[in-house]
């Protein structure tokens, strides 16, 4: 399979600009990564639809950062899938990454909190995250990860105003 395979420390295209609104969150997109593994699976822009799909299948995953050599330039989602490749009347055998992935995706670096990950990604409308952490991808966090930061750490909360209020 073409270019399928965890990343090394790698040079991207361009840098989102960090979201740096006030959190009122502890923990931050490192420490997610902490719990899930640092480990990124890419592919190459010009391996086909489906070996991507195949990919993404056999690690029950829904997203592959997609590098041209050391650079991330692209994001290869179910979604780019969906409305890309099936809506659009492509066969995924006849057509490549490069041309279907989602460009240039958004980015956030691992100090960052992780509410700050989710506003990110509602208002840019992904599901997945590549971490980085200057030219290097460290990582990458999906909406499954950050909400069960955010209902983690709620959940403490919670317990700890609980145990207060009993006394
Ligand atoms: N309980 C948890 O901690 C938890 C965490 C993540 C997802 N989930 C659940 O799994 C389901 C699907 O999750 P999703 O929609 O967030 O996305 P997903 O299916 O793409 O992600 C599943 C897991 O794989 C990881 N992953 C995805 N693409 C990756 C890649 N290219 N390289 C490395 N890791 C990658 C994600 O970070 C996440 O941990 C949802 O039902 C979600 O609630 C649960």
């Amino acid at each position: 399979m073409q270019g399928v395979r965890p990343a090394p420390g790698v040079r991207r295209a361009s840098t989102t600009p960090p979201c740096r609104t006030r959190s009122h969150f502890r923990q931050t997109v490192n420490d997610v990564l902490e719990h899930k593994g640092r480990e990124v699976l890419t592919i190459d822009p010009d391996a086909t639809v489906f070996e991507a799909i195949d990919a993404m299948a056999g690690r029950d995953i829904g997203a592959l950062v997609v590098m041209e050599g050391a650079r991330l330039v692209g994001l290869m989602t179910e979604r780019e899938y969906a409305r890309q490749v099936a809506l659009a009347g492509r066969t995924s055998r006849d057509t490549r990454v490069r041309d279907v992935m989602l460009p240039d995706p958004p980015t956030i670096t691992p100090d960052q909190a992780i509410d700050q990950a989710m506003r990110l990604m509602t208002n840019r409308r992904v599901r997945h995250l590549p971490v980085v952490d200057g030219p290097e991808l460290v990582g990458l966090v999906s909406i499954g990860d950050i909400v069960a930061a955010i209902i983690g750490e709620q959940r403490t909360v919670i317990e700890h105003l609980e145990h207060y209020i009993a006394g």
